[in-house]
């Protein structure tokens, strides 16, 4: 699609809608044409193709005329019935199925929770680095998103600290948290069981509410397992965000949001949409009580396979000076390079030599990270990996020969 600029209808523009960067429109098919690094896309192979044709047919024979109508408003409840009982299973949060809201997808249920809380202008925290979705969403919403940074034990809790009293002082009180604790996207780390709590500590002893996105959950190759955030807070503060996008698979478009009764109604009523996706709910409450387990272990296997060639390939082809994380789960490894390097700059000069991956930039709410860039080992078949890591190791050292910082020039 060509965007004409200026757009003719500019007068009309909502707030909202003025100050909105230029249309980047994703595609998996297009990515799938390069070795691409770049997105949270799941693996193309594995998704349950032939589990899903007798689940749909299942579901039709089972369900009849009500797989294909309107639904509840908040969303399948036989799948939300089942989403509790597995997130008391695995996970140990509890909540009745009032108080699950299905929606397109976790980053809908984000949207909604963003909508019910922020106006614009008001203060949000969030993770530096985020996720890029995000990023967007807080942007759109006009919130004044203020970072807090990530290290190697995840959301750095002293400088929340900081933060929130800083905010204090000047009477104001944030909405809310956004927090990664899992594997985040796109640094890849995970956060502390002790930060955990603090962050919970934090958060009401500063009244805000806390956003736990945990999309990649169930997603672990390595560790052990902590609690999530909403399953320690007792105070019932959190918003808990998830979605069968990494496992069943993103084109279902099914994520939900776990929350206080309260913070339910509010986003069930601003979710003007006749329900989401009814026949694709019934479909996956057919496929998640025979399917599920086995296809989260298969995927474990897979993703921690194409995590370790990533890695091993950082190693070889990656120059001295440059640092990455290394995750115990989930689809990322955030690159630090030299300070000189600008990877937004180098990205069309990749892509021109077949492979893509996401300047780090794009997932800061200030626009720092210049230096920064996300690997996505998701998407990427096991025998591109190798390749395609030698590659931006070739283009790496190029620039940093041409910027006098190169192996000959120290
Ligand atoms: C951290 C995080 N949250 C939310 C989402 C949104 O997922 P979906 O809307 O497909 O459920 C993603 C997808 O990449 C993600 O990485």
């Amino acid at each position: 699609m060509s965007v004409t600029s200026p757009s003719p209808f500019e007068t009309l523009f909502s707030r909202k809608a003025q100050d909105l960067p230029g249309l980047r429109v994703g595609d998996p098919r297009k990515s799938a044409e390069l070795i691409s690094f770049f997105a949270g896309f799941p693996d193309r192979d594995s998704l349950p193709k032939e589990s899903v044709i007798s689940a749909t047919k299942t579901a039709l024979e089972r369900e009849g005329e009500w797989a294909l109508q309107y639904g509840h408003g908040l969303g399948d409840r036989k799948l939300a019935g089942l989403l509790r009982d597995k997130l008391d299973r695995d996970f140990g949060i509890r909540a009745d199925v009032d108080q699950i809201l299905i929606t397109a997808g976790a980053s809908q249920a984000i949207g909604l929770a963003i909508d019910t809380l922020v106006d614009w202008g008001d203060v949000i925290l969030t993770e530096a680095p985020t996720w890029m979705g995000a990023v967007r969403m807080f942007s759109n919403a006009g919130a004044r998103a203020i970072g807090i940074p990530v290290d190697k034990h995840g959301t750095n809790v002293e400088a929340l600290e900081s933060t929130l009293a800083d905010l204090k002082s000047q009477g104001i009180t944030p909405k809310f948290i956004y927090v990664i604790p899992n594997f985040q996207n796109p640094s890849g780390v995970s956060t502390t069981l002790e930060r955990r709590m603090r962050i919970i500590e934090l958060a009401h002893e500063y009244g805000t509410l806390i956003f736990e996105d945990d999309a990649y959950a169930d997603l672990r190759y390595s560790g052990e397992k902590i609690p999530p955030i909403h399953a320690l807070d007792k105070h019932g503060a959190t918003l808990y965000f998830s979605t069968l996008s990494k496992t069943l698979g993103a084109g279902m478009r099914l994520g939900w949001v776990v929350a206080h009764p309260s913070l339910i109604a509010k986003m069930a009523v601003l979710k003007v949409d006749g329900s989401t996706n009814v026949f694709g709910a019934h479909v996956a409450a057919e496929w998640i009580p025979e399917h599920l387990d086995n296809h989260i272990q298969q995927l474990v296997g897979i993703y921690r396979t194409r995590r370790d060639l990533m890695l091993d390939a950082l190693e070889k082809h990656f120059p001295e000076g440059a640092t990455w994380t290394t995750p115990e789960g989930g689809f990322f490894i955030w690159v630090t390079l030299p300070e000189v390097l600008d990877t937004t700059a180098m990205a069309p000069q990749a892509r021109e030599r077949g492979v893509e991956y996401l300047p780090g930039k794009t997932c800061f709410v200030d626009g720092s990270g210049d230096n920064m860039l996300r690997l996505s080992y998701s998407f990427a078949r096991d025998e591109e990996i190798e390749p395609g890591i030698r590659i931006l190791g070739e283009i790496i050292h190029g620039e940093l020969a041409e910027s006098g910082r190169g192996p000959n020039n120290t």
